[in-house]
């Protein structure tokens, strides 16, 4: 799937400000509202244990609506991001003095000139775990290893959950229009995952994993989770 090429696409529906529909946090084609977007950011923030003296390395940051909140309350951050057109709108509208942003794809970050030292004490990938399969988890995994350490936390937010995808294409029309977009290369999710897997995963590298629920009032709590691993 050319992801970047979709998420150029969004931008340019999008329209200038609106942030949440170019990453893709809608209900029914519309933005999701500020109250859900801060619910969101909040749990986030606890879910990571976020704190002033942590460093942050938020993987496929996007345009940076998160991150730049996310560097507020920390350190220093680092947001990455394959998405060049999403990275010039991160530099442009989300910065900040403690955080740098990189056009760069998450599969290749050992690439990055990230600072052997401190080490990063949270890593985040929101939203976006639907864009690799399983190879790339253990990859990005090992990749990671240098830049971490015991303790760090890792949160892979708003998973597509592979027990759950009948809730979300609910109707034969739903289900022939995933089958339409799949062929034409423009399916709008990618990879479901298995809780199960995405545990293993974590195991196999040496991470503990638990999971936690999307907030009930929001819509993708029907079909969506998150997995917080610690080394
Ligand atoms: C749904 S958006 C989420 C963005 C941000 N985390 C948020 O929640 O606002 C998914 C992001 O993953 C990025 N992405 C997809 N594949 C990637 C890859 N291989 N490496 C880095 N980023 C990638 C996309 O460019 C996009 O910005």
């Amino acid at each position: 799937m050319d992801w970047n090429t979709q998420y150029r696409d969004r931008i340019r529906k999008s329209g200038g400000g609106d942030y949440l529909s170019q990453v893709g946090h809608t209900e029914q084609g519309r933005p999701i509202s500020n109250e859900q977007f801060i619910e969101l950011f909040n749990q986030i923030t606890d879910l990571l244990t976020l704190a002033p003296g942590d460093t942050l390395l938020d993987l496929c940051c996007g345009n940076g609506v998160f991150t730049q909140k996310l560097a507020k309350r920390c350190q220093t951050a680092v947001g990455a991001d394959l998405s060049e057109d999403l990275i010039n709108i991160a530099q442009t509208d989300h910065a900040a003095p403690n955080l740098t942003y990189y056009a760069c794809d998450a599969r290749h970050i050992d690439t990055l000139p990230l600072p052997a030292e401190p080490k990063f004490s949270k890593v985040l990938m929101y939203a976006a775990l639907q864009h690799f399969g399983r190879n790339d988890l253990r990859g990005l995994l090992q990749s990671l290893w240098p830049v971490t350490e015991t303790g760090t936390v890792f949160l892979f937010g708003f998973i597509p959950d592979a027990d759950l995808a009948h809730q979300f294409y609910d109707t034969p029309e739903r289900r022939a229009e995933r089958q339409r977009r799949i062929e034409e290369g423009t399916d709008p999710i990618g990879e479901w995952w298995k809780r199960d897997t995405v545990k293993q995963c974590a195991e196999e590298a040496g991470l503990t994993c638990t999971f936690a629920e999307v907030p009930p009032g929001h819509h993708a709590a029907r079909y969506r989770f998150h997995a917080i691993m610690q080394r």
